[in-house]
């Protein structure tokens, strides 16, 4: 495949070969010459029309240890502002001979849009609340790295899912590895399709604490909310935050994760989100390793 648009599309087997090679390149940026020469004389744009830091950080220092030649674009301060258009404005950074496009977009399916009109390679980094492939991918290695394995386990997946891209994608990801899901958010926060995804559904988080091995916990998305009947953010945190003292309740530890930004003291304490059970920082780690996987096997298609 040329691109990587989403989690849907790709295969187990797949997976498993981006993760070997990010186990290598893991190794790679741990020696004291970080950098390798693989990707010389490829030049990749790095296209946001949304805000992003880990995502954004990562592509471009992935690139870089690469050896890459990078651009960055943001929509803010472009002529995307005075009413340029999408394929207009990549039509015009392709024509300066880039290779490969990694874009962020607040519609979905924007980069899937674009795969029928262009001809570099996509990497999809996040298309609105659709799919954010290379978060799951590092998110799954982050489980597979601590635990030893992804098959079997037992994650739940507590926050917004509603508007939540990683929910998505880490569905796809974690199923594909043969773990089992459960979805723990109000009513208002879970997708109507999300009874189809054969994952596992409760409305309370003790229940998804006792019976998962590891929370993934996502943030309330409050830039994307229009819908009504939202609890307000002190009825989320006082019912789904959350704090050590829920923990405490279980009689195991379990891991917490969470993709970033973190709102604290909302879906997250401070106490949790800084202590030893949270791999957070891991994620972010990892991704640099993830995004040179994903970045060197897609030109290999080339
Ligand atoms: N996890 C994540 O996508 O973070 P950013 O929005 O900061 O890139």
């Amino acid at each position: 495949t040329r691109h990587l648009l989403g989690i849907k599309n790709i295969t187990e087997k797949d997976i498993e070969k981006i993760f070997e090679t990010a186990r290598y390149f893991k190794e790679v940026i741990n020696r004291p010459i970080k950098k390798v020469p693989s990707l010389r004389d490829v030049t990749i744009a790095n296209v946001f029309f949304e805000n992003s830091t880990r995502t954004r950080l990562s592509f471009e220092l992935a690139e870089k240890r690469l050896s890459a030649d990078v651009i960055n674009f943001s929509a803010s301060g472009s002529s995307v502002k005075k009413g340029e258009t999408l394929l207009d404005t990549v039509n015009n950074i392709l024509a300066m001979k880039v290779d490969m496009l990694v874009m962020r977009h607040s519609s979905v399916g924007s980069p899937h849009f674009l795969a029928k009109h262009i001809k570099a390679n996509i990497i999809n980094a996040g298309d609105g609340t659709h799919e954010h492939p290379t978060q799951a991918l590092l998110d799954c290695f982050s489980i597979q790295e601590k635990l030893g394995s992804v098959a079997g386990r037992k994650v739940a997946i507590i926050g917004d899912i509603l508007h939540s891209r990683v929910a998505l994608s880490n569905i796809f990801a974690l199923q594909k590895l043969g773990a089992e899901i459960m979805l723990c958010a109000p009513a208002t926060l879970i997708p109507k399709y999300a009874k189809d995804l054969g994952v596992k559904i409760t409305y309370n988080v003790r229940e998804a604490l006792r019976w998962c091995e590891v929370a993934n916990v996502l943030r309330i998305q409050l830039e994307r909310q229009q819908i009504k009947y939202f609890p307000s953010l002190r009825e989320y945190t006082l019912y789904f935050g959350i704090n050590r003292k829920l923990l405490e309740e279980l009689d195991k530890e379990i891991i917490i994760m969470h993709p970033g930004p973190i709102n604290r003291g909302i879906e997250l304490s401070s106490d949790v989100a800084d202590s030893p059970h949270s791999i957070i920082l891991d994620q972010v780690e990892n991704g640099v390793a993830i995004r040179m996987a994903v970045l060197y096997l897609l030109a290999q298609s080339n």
